[in-house]
């Protein structure tokens, strides 16, 4: 009698062990069951596969995914950028699997056990191996094709950009769109994710900016856009692994519209750096400098880089609500990011921006 009193006290003490209906989601594919103790250790039971891993939007879904319990294959070109990714799971629940965008038995060996795919693979320039078509089209395609044919593939993410539009004058944009058509062909299910410019440490938005000011100022700094915190984006994607039936199309734009010159201003007040005395470059030169520019091997700012820089954002309403998120805004986080930018002098100083501009004067109103 006192032996299964205590057993049943110990019962209720580790919660994990008891099963309750939410553990079961019942995928096309295969029954999934979550078990285990909470956070790290747990088991959601769900596999998923992330290409495009190694880049910036990655290594945040993948803490995501791994920390409730989900086992991540990570596709990688060079093993050196998927290193730092192991540690963001329990042992085992990280796979690090070599591939190549255009080797069809490599991706088939990525998601055969999968039962949520996400493809985050993109490039902002042209290489000599890849250029926009062959990444956001073809690449785009061929991962979908194959998820549709896999027998455990249940659902397929494609990140794709918000600006992506098969009008746009930039071949980035283009291709984007080029790409989404391609994914829902193959994949009709697919979920076409759609972000902001994405700040964060590793971002190219905040960090170019403090870095070199005078490649923001193109435009005059008029060109509109609504960055979107990273944190939520990656929250956005992993709550979609539970999530069903999944949403067609998700516009993840940041909650307020920036010009680039309130953004500088914003990171000019809250390193306590003096603002940038560079000049405008005109278009022409500056699509004429980009051109020069791709004749060095390391990456430059491409002429459809200079073509966004004047392109803003389109204004859609996000989709946040049915996400249940409530998006960051880039006024209460970005000292986070551009503290690092601060002289020694300053770097321990309040955040309160200085009196003669307050932070809501920076964000552009309608
Ligand atoms: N960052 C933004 O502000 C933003 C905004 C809206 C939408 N997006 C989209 O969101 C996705 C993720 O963005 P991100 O900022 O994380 O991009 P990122 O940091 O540039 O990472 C891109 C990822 O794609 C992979 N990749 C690129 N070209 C490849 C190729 N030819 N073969 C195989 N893998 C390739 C990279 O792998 P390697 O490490 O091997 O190069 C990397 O893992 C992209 O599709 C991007 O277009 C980004």
């Amino acid at each position: 009698m006192l032996r299964s009193h205590r057993a049943s006290r110990l019962v209720r003490a580790l919660p994990s062990t008891r099963r309750a209906a939410h553990d079961l989601t019942v995928l096309p594919s295969k029954p999934v069951i979550s078990y285990g103790p909470a956070g790290r250790s747990a088991v959601s039971g769900h596999v998923a596969t992330v290409f495009g891993a190694t880049g910036f939007l990655g290594r945040y879904l993948i803490a995501k995914l791994a920390k409730g319990g989900t086992q991540v294959i990570v596709p990688f070109r060079e093993e050196d950028e998927a290193r730092h990714l192991r540690v963001t799971g329990d042992l085992g629940q990280i796979v690090p699997l070599e591939w190549d965008l255009r080797n069809e038995e490599q991706i088939r060996e990525c998601v055969r056990h999968s039962d949520i795919v996400y493809n985050l693979v993109g490039r902002d320039y042209e290489t000599k191996n890849f250029d926009y078509q062959s990444v956001h089209v073809k690449g785009a395609e061929l991962i979908a094709q194959i998820c549709a044919e896999s027998p455990s593939v249940s659902r397929f993410v494609h990140v794709s950009h918000l600006n992506a539009s098969v009008d746009s004058p930039s071949a980035f944009y283009r291709t984007k769109a080029l790409g989404e058509e391609k994914v829902k062909k193959a994949f009709p299910n697919a979920t076409i994710v759609r972000p902001g410019p994405m700040y964060g440490h590793e971002d190219k938005l905040l960090n170019n900016m403090a870095i070199w000011p005078i490649l923001w100022k193109l435009n005059h700094g008029e060109t509109q856009i609504s960055p979107v915190h990273v944190f939520d984006v990656a929250q956005a994607l992993a709550i979609l692994q539970a999530s069903a039936p999944l949403p067609k199309t998700l516009s993840l734009p940041g909650p307020t519209s920036y010009t680039y010159e309130s953004i500088m201003n914003l990171i000019q007040n809250l390193t306590y750096n003096a603002p940038s005395r560079a000049p405008t470059v005109p278009k022409p030169v500056a699509l004429l400098l980009a051109r020069a520019a791709q004749l060095v091997w390391w990456p430059t700012l491409s002429p459809d880089e200079v073509e966004r820089r004047y392109l803003s954002d389109v204004k859609v309403p996000g989709d946040w609500e049915s996400l249940g998120i409530v998006p960051d805004e880039l006024e209460h986080v970005a000292i986070n990011y551009v503290r690092r930018y601060r002289s020694a002098a300053n770097f321990a100083k309040p955040v309160e921006p200085r009196p003669h501009k307050a932070a809501g004067s920076y964000h552009v109103t309608e």
